[in-house]
């Protein structure tokens, strides 16, 4: 039994992870402020700290800790919106990273895990990244993204075994269906279920590497206690090229709607697409049988029914 930091488990991915970690026996603390996740969501049991994580006073309290690890997860998700102001997101996704870094570094806690996001990759010629390719982010967010990953590198000198995982397009049941800026196949399902038409920003040939929530919950316990993990940036993706177009055909067909499409200009540093190259995950941290679209959207359906 060990005892863990995940921030943001009032939010879509910290939530499952708390809750995995809780059933498999774990103490669980988290922050997580509340501005996009709802305290419904944190697992019972996790000892729950309402704070934003961009706050230095908050990590006082923790001093007298002893954390396993550390998994940062939470921090303002959305690329679109890092745009309504840079340097609110900044704090939520760099200076909250730099103070959980200091916090490890006083309370001599050695492994953290940071979610990291494809848009670090940004404008890039290969449709198909690996994590040599270069890096030229569109977004603030995903400067953010990236200014956080160099600093997990700095702090590799004091002895702190990061591992970045750039997290592709996530989907499953669970996801904030109200966050309209926010995560591609839940906000056109949302509209299908609650809106007259649907409206999607950008063309339907844009494509997205979209990977169920459980697979990504399972690369990040693959990843724990994984020593071949450690200073790493990793993809975590299926690597397959899903169009906007096949998400909006399959959301209709599973719902049975005759819903109007509607498309309109793009948002702001949004990509035409990338896929992972899922090389480096499969080495490090295994294969197995990932959930595929009409599964995994059949179980967020069901979810919300
Ligand atoms: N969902 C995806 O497709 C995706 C893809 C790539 C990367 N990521 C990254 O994974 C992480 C989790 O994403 P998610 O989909 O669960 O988002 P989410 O919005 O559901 O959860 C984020 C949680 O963090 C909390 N939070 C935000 N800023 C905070 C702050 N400054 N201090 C404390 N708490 C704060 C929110 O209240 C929320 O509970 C994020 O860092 C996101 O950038 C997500």
């Amino acid at each position: 039994m060990a005892e863990y930091l995940v921030t943001g488990a009032a939010g879509f991915v910290g939530s499952k992870l708390a809750n995995k970690l809780i059933n498999d026996g774990h103490h669980v603390t988290s922050i997580d402020d509340l501005s996009t996740g709802s305290i419904s969501n944190v697992p019972e049991g996790v000892n729950f700290i309402q704070a934003d994580c961009s706050d230095p006073h908050i990590y006082k309290s923790l001093e007298n800790k002893s954390f396993e690890a550390v998994f940062h997860i939470a921090g303002q998700s959305s690329g679109e919106i890092s745009f309504e102001d840079p340097i609110k997101d900044l704090k939520s996704n760099t200076q909250s990273t730099l103070l959980l870094l200091s916090l490890c570094k006083k309370i001599n806690c050695k492994r953290f895990i940071f979610a990291s996001s494809m848009s670090v990759y940004g404008l890039n010629n290969a449709e198909h990244v690996s994590e040599q390719s270069k890096c030229t982010p569109q977004s603030f967010y995903a400067v953010g993204k990236l200014a956080s990953e160099n600093y997990l590198n700095i702090y590799k000198k004091y002895g702190i075994n990061s591992t970045a995982l750039r997290l592709f397009n996530i989907y499953g049941p669970g996801q904030n269906m109200l966050n309209l800026k926010q995560g591609m196949l839940s906000i056109y399902l949302a509209q299908f279920i609650d809106k007259e038409k649907v409206i999607v920003k950008g063309s339907g040939e844009r494509f997205r590497d979209l990977i169920f929530i459980d697979d990504v919950i399972e690369s990040i316990l693959r990843c724990t206690d994984n020593t071949d993990s450690y200073n790493e940036a990793i993809n975590i993706g299926i690597g397959k090229k899903i169009t906007v177009q096949n998400i909006i055909d399959s959301i209709r067909s599973n719902l049975k709607s005759s819903k109007t499409v509607e498309f309109v200009e793009g948002t702001p540093g949004d990509l035409h697409g990338i896929t992972a190259c899922t090389k480096k995950m499969d080495k490090i941290l295994g294969k197995w049988d990932k959930v595929g679209l009409e599964q995994g959207l059949r179980s967020m359906i069901e979810h919300l029914s």
